[in-house]
């Protein structure tokens, strides 16, 4: 664990230069728009130890598998969201001396990331081995207005000399993965220019063939004026740029700022991309740096109005909130239905920058209660336009008749995960997309959803549950032989219970909803396009339902991990000597498999997302029972058991689990940042809140909210939309207090209690003593 972020309500700070931590800060302080992306990397050359980063929606490369033994089913590929055309170059001489500070003495260095504002900043004194002092200021930022544009300002000072500096901002289209499986080269150039006034670069990936443009313009200043100098062309490898060399006095400013147009054939489909950049970046030059900054800034507002938290007296938790919210939004903006979140985003290259099941579990209920309607229903419609693709998965491993298998990790629909145990067995990832269309449709209402798209999905996740699971003579049961939970620390296992419920919930609401609907004339013509068949299917699933194995053990009153469970050596993980953790990285995997180590919430996971069918006596069994065993070595971990603890009144444990989850990365508390950010889990954070300590749920069709409140916190606040309302939460240490900007009147609960509010009417309700202490 690193603490070396200062805590800051808005800004993300690291003072001080430690090479030993860039990697780590290179992920922190990423920046990205939704469309677009990149770690913290330095403008200038920098040779000590860094991951170069920056990324580009949708434009993936297939790289081919690699498996020490390969199984009929596996995926061809993994794909990955891969480095591209890095633009944020500028190579720095100082007569002649290269400005590297892997080379220079560091006299104060800042980096920092502005989040109400949407910038990432360095200030940085210098003194290079040739004497020569300088400061440097830079900043960029990629706009949130317009999400082509990438801007740079580049700003140095020589402090004890009179000299020529040479600027040379940059366009590289020579980058490379770090994680790349046969060190293929995944980039091929297909044109470059640079003028005096304007340069390109046009690259294509191989085999996906994505074409990627980058146009950059520049200005010149001296204190603020800007200068007229032409720059010198300049061409090297897979690299253009503009050069441009400035006799400079001590303690004068020259500045750079350094304009990019970017764009892909998978955002700008029908666009001739050379001409669309070029014309765009002209603009933005224009426009000038000021201007773009403002445009962004407001943009940044925008969201913040609808998505922030505040909390008054405890500053880490703020600065994390904020944090966590800020990367989701950087990551995912909901404006492309092709585009999804991956587990790091844009900020690092492991998991590929695909989708998991991390997307419907944990980040849908944030986008579902912050953005407007249709950002929600485009992560849902994301998985409808792959419902063919799954099918064709489900087929591969023998399913038939329209089941569905979604896969593990994909970027098209298509499986590209290929460990046996996850790619095969990890199944339970169809049931939290089966889940999401009812969270989504309970929670905004859209009914509309289910009709055009949500039941065809569910039929084919049904179809392939009442195909996955078999009739044990034996139990005289239906049984789940052969799968792997959401924690993964145990493979192969059967009976997997979480599994085994969403099985369950997923052909009773399936069922449900098929019932519901049927009179409607559009029911038809969904039975014709599924081939559904209500009397044969339906009596199946019925039959399944009526005589599912669920595993528990009466004793305990606990509900079985998997059957077996409980034959192993039950030792708590607080008894686990702290050299040994992670045990993913200190002990063989055979060891794990035995142990009773739990990754991540499993049987927990369940009573997260039904936990309004069991009484809070049961709830606190399990946790009780599965918390110790489990070592949280997901990110997507302590979120869930936060909320749950929440739940059932172990306030100083959700307290504990939300510092975890909120500040995974500003604290590196996983020791693996300079991986990338963990974004997914982000989501869970802010879940932490709305629905663990302001415990809000959907109840008999109503908003409903248990709150809490931790005994640090003075108060906190935050704004969500529910059907037509923007509500506005705040919670302090005596009240809760609801507003909405809607003057039609909503009916809500607040501790089980029926409250009713307009736009005139706020509600408070005093806390009880219960709620406030921890
Ligand atoms: C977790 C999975 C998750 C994946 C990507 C793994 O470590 O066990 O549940 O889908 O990371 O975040």
């Amino acid at each position: 664990m690193t603490e070396y972020i200062k805590h800051h309500a808005w800004r993300i700070i690291e003072e001080g230069f430690h090479p030993e931590n860039n990697k780590v800060s290179e992920s922190i302080f990423s920046i990205g728009n939704g469309a677009m992306g990149q770690r913290a990397n330095f403008e200038e050359e920098y040779s000590g130890n860094t991951l170069q980063g920056s990324y580009i929606g949708g434009v993936y490369y297939p790289d081919k598998t690699r498996v020490g033994w390969w199984k009929n089913g596996y995926p061809e590929y993994f794909a990955k969201i891969i480095n591209a055309t890095n633009w944020i170059g500028v190579k720095v001489r100082v007569q002649d001396e290269v400005f590297d500070l892997n080379t220079c003495q560091i006299n104060h260095f800042k980096r920092e990331l502005n989040m109400q504002e949407g910038t990432l900043t360095r200030t940085v004194t210098a003194t290079l081995p040739s004497g020569k002092q300088l400061t440097l200021k830079a900043q960029r930022f990629v706009s949130l207005q317009d999400t082509t544009l990438g801007a740079v300002s580049y700003a140095v000072t020589p402090l004890n000399f009179n000299g020529e500096i040479t600027l040379l901002p940059l366009l590289d289209g020579g980058v490379k993965n770090a994680d790349a499986n046969y060190n293929e080269q995944f980039w091929q150039t297909i044109a470059k220019q640079a003028t005096t006034e304007v340069s390109y670069l046009h690259t294509q990936t191989k085999k996906t063939h994505f074409d990627v443009a980058v146009a950059m313009r520049n200005q010149l200043f001296i204190e603020n004026q800007q200068v007229a100098n032409t720059p010198i062309c300049w061409e090297k490898d897979e690299q253009i740029g503009q050069q441009f060399s400035v006799l400079v006095r001590q303690n004068q400013t020259l500045t750079l700022h350094k304009y990019v147009a970017v764009a892909s054939s998978f955002s700008h489909p029908n666009q001739p991309l050379v001409p669309f950049v070029q014309q765009k970046v002209s603009t933005f030059e224009s426009q000038g740096y000021k201007k773009l900054l403002k445009e962004h800034t407001q943009a940044w507002q925008q969201k913040w109005n609808e998505s922030d938290i505040k909390i008054e007296g405890d500053i880490a938790a703020q600065q994390a909130i904020r944090y966590n919210i800020f990367q989701l939004y950087q990551t995912y903006t909901g404006a492309n239905e092709q585009l999804n979140i991956g587990p790091k985003g844009f900020t690092g290259e492991k998991y590929g920058g695909v989708t998991y099941w991390d997307t419907e579990a944990y980040c849908l209920p944030f986008y579902m209660r912050t953005s407007e309607a249709h950002v929600a229903r485009n992560l849902l419609k994301y998985r409808y336009n792959h419902l063919k693709k799954a099918q064709e998965n489900a087929e591969k491993l023998g399913f038939n008749r329209g089941a569905a298998l979604y896969p593990m990790v994909t970027i098209n629909g298509e499986e590209c995960h290929n460990e046996w145990e996850i790619t095969f067995e990890e199944i339970h990832r169809n049931g939290a997309i089966a889940y999401a269309i009812y969270n989504y449709i309970q929670y905004t209402g859209d009914t509309d959803y289910m009709l055009d798209y949500g039941l065809e999905v569910l039929i084919a996740i049904s179809r392939f549950w009442a195909q996955r699971v078999n009739w044990s003579q034996a139990k005289q049961k239906y049984v789940l032989l052969g799968v792997t939970g959401p924690n993964e620390y145990e493979n192969n296992v059967n009976n997997n219970w979480y599994t085994l419920k969403l099985i369950e919930w997923t052909l009773r609401y399936t069922l449900e909803q098929l019932e519901l609907y049927k009179d409607l004339k559009i029911f038809d013509k969904l039975c014709k396009k599924t081939a559904f068949n209500t009397k044969k299917e339906a009596d199946k699933w019925m039959h399944i339902l009526d005589n599912l194995y669920l595993p528990e053990d009466q004793q305990k009153g606990i509900f079985l991990q998997q059957d077996g469970f409980l034959d192993k050596e039950l030792v708590p993980a607080n008894q686990l000597p702290a050299n040994e953790r992670p045990i993913h990285e200190h002990w063989s995997w055979d060891r794990i498999l035995r142990s009773c180590y739990i990754k991540q919430a499993d049987v927990l996971q369940g009573l997260y997302m039904f936990q309004d069918e069991y009484p809070p006596e049961t709830i606190k069994r399990n946790f009780e029972f599965y918390e110790p065993l489990t070592v949280h070595e997901s990110s997507l971990s302590p979120c869930i058991h936060s909320i749950l603890a929440s739940a059932i009144g172990l306030h100083d444990k959700a307290y504990e689990m939300y510092l975890r989850t909120a500040r995974l990365d500003l604290d590196n508390l996983n020791n693996d940042t300079a991986d990338g950010l963990h974004i997914t889990s982000m989501g869970g954070t802010w879940m932490t809140i709305v629905e663990g300590f302001a415990g809000l749920r959907i109840s008999q069709n109503m908003l409903s909210f248990t709150p809490n409140i931790p005994a640090k916190w003075k108060s906190y606040n935050f704004t969500i939309r529910f059907r037509s309302h923007i509500l506005e939460v705040t919670i302090t240490q005596t009240a809760i207090c609801i507003k909405t900007n809607n003057p039609q009147e909503l009916v809500l609960l607040i501790n089980g209690q029926t409250e009713k509010i307009d736009k005139n009417n706020p509600v408070e309700v005093q806390l009880s003593k219960q709620q406030t202490v921890s």
